[in-house]
């Protein structure tokens, strides 16, 4: 039997994983291989088979990518490691299905649900614009770009307003440029299924966000971080920094939790669905409206979640709450069937 060794698939090297996650999976005995994913998938599929063992464990680690042939290597590398009994974490198709933001409208009747509706949008952008009332919206990608391509409309007697969220400038000034912008960049053709979520704009982005850091189904701890004063976002490249937790983070992290059967439901997971390795669920404050039940809504909505992209970031915070994923790592492997020889 050869040793366990748990592959880990990046589209970029990563110091993190260099310095951090190599060096701890060995002093556990696990061997860790870095496996960069090429954009030539054919190439890489030879590669990855040779490396192919059924002691194998899959880790992904991936950019935020455009490259369909990556994806579509990746679901295919994820199957051919459980074909010859290897342990996937993180399946490529879980974080797939979870970070389509289509998700926000299928968790209608959960407790974090966005007021009023959400709508997901694969089809006539200008016609759903059209008819959405007046008001302020958010336009955004199915699948995240950190925070690039999302866009707040508003609309009034005048007419449509189109601001970009992460530079805070207007963009576009009618309907027709909106409509066009967005089919210029996210064209229906794309290999992800490509869409826009239209979702009210929760004016209390102005307090911040506030992220659950999860791994499987554990909450390993709460961050947040806040909104620069007069800007619609933190969004890129801002630090989130953990939050001291309250009865009302508390409840939050609870709630998620015993909610997790109903998400994967509703994002269409088989019930049985490994939660991804390292993911999050991020949240923008709300009012609560005048009637509610205290057990059945939250003054949270669910504004997103990542678990593609989310490991290098993730993972040095999720140390903040002294999460050690290598650690992680050698008990998922050592509750499988798979023996581990080092
Ligand atoms: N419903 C909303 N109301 C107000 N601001 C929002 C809303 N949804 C997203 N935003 C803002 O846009 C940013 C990017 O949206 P997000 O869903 O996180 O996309 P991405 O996947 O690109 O990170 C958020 O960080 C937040 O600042
Ligand atoms: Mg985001």
């Amino acid at each position: 039997m050869q040793p366990h060794t748990v592959l880990i698939v990046e589209t970029k090297p990563r110091k993190d994983t260099q310095e951090g996650l190599l060096p701890a999976l060995a002093s556990l005995g696990l061997k860790g291989k870095v496996f960069r994913c090429e954009e030539n998938c054919l190439q890489s599929r030879e590669r990855f088979s040779s490396l192919l063992t059924s002691t194998v464990t899959f880790l992904l680690r991936v950019n935020e990518t455009e490259d369909a042939s990556i994806w579509e290597f990746l679901l295919w590398a994820a199957g051919e490691v459980r074909a010859r009994g290897g342990l996937v974490l993180s399946d490529p198709l879980v974080s797939l299905k979870l970070t389509d933001k289509g998700l926000l409208e299928a968790v209608a009747s959960l407790p974090y649900a966005v007021a009023d509706g959400v709508r997901a949008l694969y089809g006539d952008i200008g016609s759903a614009l059209e008819a959405a009332r007046g008001g302020e919206w958010i336009l955004k990608p199915t699948h995240g770009r950190a925070g690039r391509g999302v866009i707040k409309i508003s609309r009034d007697s005048a007419g449509f307003c189109a601001v970009d969220v992460g530079s805070g400038r207007t963009e576009e000034q009618s309907l027709v440029q909106i409509v066009e912008r967005c089919r210029h960049h996210y064209p229906e053709s794309s290999w992800i299924r490509r869409g826009f979520v239209l979702t009210p704009f929760l004016p209390r982005i102005a307090e911040g966000e506030l992220r659950l850091l999860l791994t499987g189904n554990r909450c390993v701890g709460v961050v947040a971080r806040g909104t620069p004063v007069g800007a619609l976002s933190a969004a890129p490249g801002s630090r989130w920094l953990p939050v001291e937790e309250d009865e009302e983070t508390d409840r939050l992290r609870r709630v998620f939790l015993r909610t997790l059967p109903r998400l994967a439901n509703a994002a269409g997971l088989d019930a049985e669905a490994e939660w991804p390795l390292v993911w999050t669920a991020d949240f923008i404050r709300r009012d609560l409206p005048d009637r509610f039940d205290v057990e059945e809504v939250l003054p949270f909505a669910l504004s997103e979640i990542n678990s593609l992209a989310v490991g290098h970031t993730t993972f040095p915070s999720m140390k903040d709450f002294g999460f050690s994923l290598a650690n992680y790592v050698k008990d998922r492997v050592e509750k499988t069937s798979i023996p581990i020889q080092t």
